[in-house]
């Protein structure tokens, strides 16, 4: 299982769905994927309809196995995120042995793992690290760039527990070519968020699009959508581009 972390310190950046789009599309192409909500505020619990209340928090304080919390679904496998998962004040080595061997028990069962990181909580998004073998980090717009550059670093420091894991890439999302100098964006992306330690910028950005509001309200993820052709198509590319490696 490939565990990819679909993370920014910053709110807002286009994580969750990005997240539940990616694993979606993955799961379409062919690939055994799970989602998980390391967020617990992603809200997209309506696309499960069982009633399995298990959440990753269950996981992290020992009172299931990732196993147990696991629910399918139409689009993936799940496992629930908790909106009060606190990690503050935890014994963080025993966490991560702990996630490092729960993850070990459903290596072969999955082609992909997709985690939804939160905004704002370093140590979630450092305790997945311990687990994951990448980061990708969508991006709207390039203000904000001082604190992504310290977010990379401060992921970049979980290698002492994890070496494989690595910075992907940067997804620039939301970027409408109509409104925004992409070519501007590219350049200050380029010149500001460490280079040498981040794998590659996709090509692709993600345009202005209705990811979620109608997705939600239909039950329907991106790629399922015969009307929103040229959006949907944004979002295959990144997934192409991302496989092709
Ligand atoms: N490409 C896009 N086009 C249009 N709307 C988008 C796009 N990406 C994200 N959004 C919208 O922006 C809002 C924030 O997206 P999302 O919730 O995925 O971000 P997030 O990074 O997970 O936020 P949080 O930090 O709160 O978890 C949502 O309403 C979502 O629908
Ligand atoms: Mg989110």
């Amino acid at each position: 299982m490939r565990v990819v972390l679909i993370g920014n310190i910053l709110g807002g950046q286009g994580k969750s769905v990005i997240a539940h789009n990616f694993a979606a599309l993955l799961n379409k192409k062919g690939f055994r994927t799970l989602m998980i909500d390391g967020d617990g505020l992603a809200s997209l619990d309506c696309y499960i309809d069982d009633d399995n209340k298990s959440t990753i928090k269950d996981v992290i304080y020992e009172k299931k196995t990732i196993v147990e919390t696991i629910q399918r679904g139409e689009y993936f496998d799940y496992v629930r995120g908790s909106s009060n998962c606190r990690v503050d004040g935890i014994d963080t080595a025993k966490v991560i042995l702990l996630l490092q061997k729960q993850f070990e028990t459903i290596n072969l069962f999955y082609d992909y793992g997709v985690i939804d990181l939160p905004a704002g909580n370093l140590v979630k998004n450092r305790l997945f690290a311990t687990v994951a073998d990448e980061l990708i980090i969508p991006v709207t717009n390039y203000l904000h760039e001082s604190c992504i550059h310290d977010y990379i670093d401060e992921m970049l420091e979980m290698k002492q527990f994890n070496e494989k894991f690595a910075i992907r890439g940067i997804l620039l999302n939301r970027i409408d070519e109509r409104h925004n100098d992409v070519n501007l964006l590219y350049k200050r992306v380029y010149e500001k968020l460490n280079p040498d330690k981040i794998n590659r910028i996709f090509s692709t950005t993600l345009r202005e699009s209705y990811l979620m509001p109608y997705s939600i309200y239909e039950k329907k993820f991106i790629c399922e959508y015969e009307r929103y052709v040229g959006i949907r198509q944004d979002f295959e590319n990144f997934v192409d581009e991302y496989l092709a490696g």
